[in-house]
């Protein structure tokens, strides 16, 4: 049996702010935009701010408002979502060409979770646990993009959230800020190169961290809602991702839809300039998310003038889509409204950001055509995305060992998500090409070849509401509404599942179903899967649910009755291939929850980082009167944050420390041996929670403070240490000053956030 030691290390903030991490030096860089500025008119200025959308602009032609006349005025700093390294080519050759100072655009784009070649939905992908695997996936997109012409992508998105009823929670990377902070940085070294070393290739694009400020935070789960919450929370809890991003060195940043405090993000000069610029140092550019301007005036504080001027004034430099800055910046010189510096201020950070891309050097950096063709969507690239896909899956429910199946005999793969291509990647996976998508259905017969009888029947639709199903399925996204009846659908997929060793059932959502503007009150499997699911059930055939999901759905019945549940979100364009190596055992699943599944939407939100009432309830009970708790539910989760299991186990050896004393800059470590006690290798999370016991005001049960993904063959044993220093007991408290406070703290160390595995130390 080996024994190794593994001590954790975390991607280590820059040790001074990169901000945006220029490539030449900045002096330089200052010269150059200087000098380009003194020629400037303002009106060219102005142009810069300018970001709308493309419209139908098509090579050469001024078809729309955003037209090649407005690009030769210099009328607009950049554009986006416009796809092909052709046509960036030919528009970027109208500015640098035609227009009278030849200031190249930026071409920015949803670039979410990959470019063609997709991986898993950000929420599946923070399930991997596996910083290297979140940084290689964004490599390889910043890859795929820069070849393709793009240079800036509006990733990552790094709101927390613990309403699972908000669509977008499957862009984002669950409910835990020390996890998300980790994923932040690892994504922008992604896409941007690490501190010191950003932008050296043309493969690196501007990154822009988003929504900044909250915006999982919209009041019910409703999409561009409310948000209203304590200092103490949106530091402690809120902020860190976004905090962690410009501390990695973000190019840019954009302003969410949300108001804060009663000010919309777009809008708030203590939020984009007193937080971001003066506390945290940012040094890029903000960019308003779509129409973020104009909305202002229906969020009731101002003319479409008077919130295009506050905007501004604000910290905003570029403004997507509502040409209020275009339009008001003018009349606000004229009345006083606006100073020259904060114009010149706003310019000269997008002319910035344009400098350290490289584009003022080689506008055309971007797009080489010859290069695309290479680079896109290449079969290295997607044997990455299949193994990260597959490092992503959590596996919620074995019993009796049923996974992974047998190579061996006829399985019946049945249900609304078995046979469609467009909806593996996921929401907001804009560059896909649908026709080279395999399905589930494709996939799994490729990969198992002649060795297992693949059959196939839809089973039911995916809701037996026609009108919810055509909005779950927008955007290329349709599943193909089969017009047969219920029974129809639900006959033969009984009579293909009676021909079958075992039924692969693969029920959920549709991938519109979660992302933007897809909050859904009711969380559960909708309900003509779920009589599906009963009636495979009814066979007495072994039934394994593979679940397609946005967001952590309520599955309490499922969960009782199905024997074995895989959870595979939408895991990309090699969904289909990466399911099928973890059903059948070609690789371990090894993915953890980074969001707590609840049993009903009424305990919505339901956290593990929660704080301790007053009244609080004994462990393992459910209801006691005047206790904090409901009538008809306990307040336990169906699987908890940190939650997955594999196809071994793994026994965890009580916590060590080094020391149960520490001082204010001492250190202190924590260790595990953990040994994997079944028969095939596998992965484990490793985790470890603090809580802090007695604070100047109240603290968390217990949060996140480290974790280390370990690989070990049967038998082995391995050391997993932690070091606990005093900025990770550190929180901002009732006075918003960032504390460590001397006391008892405890530590657990084990599989998921429930563990029990406990010591204690005192900090003095
Ligand atoms: C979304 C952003 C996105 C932008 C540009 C908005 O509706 O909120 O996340 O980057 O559109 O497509």
């Amino acid at each position: 049996m080996k024994t190794r030691t593994i001590i954790t290390t975390f991607l280590a903030a820059a040790a001074l702010c990169a901000c945006g991490g220029p490539k030449s030096s900045d002096s330089k860089m200052d010269k150059f935009v200087s000098d380009l500025m003194s020629k400037m008119t303002l009106e060219e200025k102005i142009g810069q701010l300018n970001l709308p959308a493309t419209g139908e602009i098509v090579t050469g032609e001024a078809k729309s408002s955003v037209g090649a006349e407005r690009i030769k005025a210099g009328e607009i700093g950049g554009l986006f979502n416009l796809k092909g390294a052709d046509k960036i080519r030919e528009i970027q050759r109208i500015a640098v060409e035609e227009s009278r100072l030849g200031i190249p655009l930026i071409f920015g784009m949803d670039v979410i979770h990959g470019y063609e070649t997709v991986f898993p939905i950000p929420l599946g992908l923070s399930c991997s646990w596996d910083m290297e695997a979140v940084e290689e996936s964004a490599r390889i997109a910043a890859a795929e993009a820069s070849a393709d012409g793009i240079s800036w992508t509006f990733s990552p998105m790094v709101d927390i959230s613990r309403d699972p009823r908000w669509g977008r929670v499957s862009e984002g990377n669950g409910e835990d800020p020390f996890l998300g902070s980790q994923i932040a940085k690892a994504m922008i070294y992604g896409y941007q190169g690490r501190p010191g070393h950003q932008f050296e290739t043309g493969e690196q694009i501007m990154a822009c961290v988003k929504h900044f400020a909250l915006y999982g935070g919209a009041e019910a789960g409703r999409d561009y809602n409310t948000v209203d919450m304590s200092r103490q929370r949106m530091f402690n809890d809120y902020m860190p991702p976004y905090k962690a991003a410009v501390e990695a060195g973000v190019g840019s940043a954009m302003a969410s839809f949300n108001e804060i405090d009663g000010v919309p993000a777009t809008g708030n000069k203590w939020l984009l300039t007193d937080v971001l610029r003066d506390q945290w140092g940012f040094g890029g550019f903000v960019v308003t998310d779509y129409t973020g301007i104009s909305e202002m005036e229906v969020h009731g504080i101002g003319t479409f003038e008077e919130v295009s001027k506050r905007a501004l004034n604000a910290g905003v430099d570029m403004d997507m889509v509502s040409e209020g800055l275009f339009t008001y910046i003018k009349g606000g010189l004229k009345d006083g409204s606006i100073s020259m510096k904060t114009v010149d201020a706003a310019c000269r950070r997008i002319l910035e950001a344009k400098y350290k891309l490289g584009l003022f050097e080689d506008p055309y950096k971007y797009c080489d055509v010859e290069k695309a063709a290479k680079v896109v969507y290449n079969d290295e690239h997607r044997a990455v995305a299949r193994r990260i896909a597959s490092e992503s899956f959590v596996l919620l429910k074995n019993e009796g060992g049923l996974l992974p199946l047998q190579k061996k005999g006829t399985v019946a793969l049945i249900g609304p998500l078995a046979n469609t291509a467009a909806n593996m990647p996921g929401t907001w996976s804009v560059a896909a090409q649908h026709d080279r998508t395999t399905t589930f259905l494709d996939g799994m017969k490729e990969t198992l070849g002649d060795k297992v009888t693949v059959l196939y029947a839809k089973g039911s639709n995916l809701t037996k509401d026609y009108d919810l199903e055509m909005r779950s399925t927008m955007f290329g996204r349709e599943l193909g509404r089969d017009e047969r009846s219920d029974a129809q659908l639900l006959s033969e997929a009984l009579s293909v599942a009676r021909r079958a060793d075992v039924i692969i059932a693969a029920l959920g959502e549709s991938s519109e179903m979660s992302g933007e503007s897809s909050s859904r009150s009711d969380i559960s499997i909708p309900d003509v899967q779920k009589n599906l699911l009963d009636a495979l059930l009814a066979t007495g055939k072994p039934v394994v649910l593979v679940l397609f999901n946005g967001r952590p759905l309520t599955i309490e019945e499922e969960a009782a009755k199905v024997p074995a549940i895989l959870d595979v979100w939408f895991g990309g364009t090699e969904t289909a291939y990466a399911a099928t190596d973890v059903l059948f055992g070609d690789v371990n699943p090894s993915g953890k929850l980074t969001m707590t599944f609840p049993k009903n939407v009424g305990q919505i939100p339901l956290f593990y980082a929660h704080k301790s009432t007053g009244r609080t309830l004994g462990e393992g009970e459910w209801f006691t009167k005047f206790r904090s708790c409901y009538l008809d539910v306990d307040n336990d989760a169906l699987y908890p944050f940190g939650y997955g299991l594999s196809y071994t186990t793994f026994s965890y050896s009580p916590v060590a420390l080094s020391s149960t004393e520490m001082t204010a800059n001492g250190k202190i470590k924590a260790s595990v041996e953990v040994t994997n006690t079944g028969a095939v290798a596998g992965k484990e999370v490793v985790q470890m929670y603090i809580r802090d016991v007695v604070g100047s005001s109240t603290r968390p049960v217990r949060e996140l403070k480290g974790f280390k993904k370990i690989l070990l063959q049967p038998g082995e044993t391995q050391t997993v240490e932690f070091e606990i220093d005093v900025e990770l007991l550190k929180f901002y408290d009732f006075d918003m000053n960032y504390v460590a406070e001397p006391g008892e703290f405890k530590v657990f160390i084990g599989g998921d956030s429930k563990t029990k595995n406990e010591a204690s130390f005192n900090l003095s």
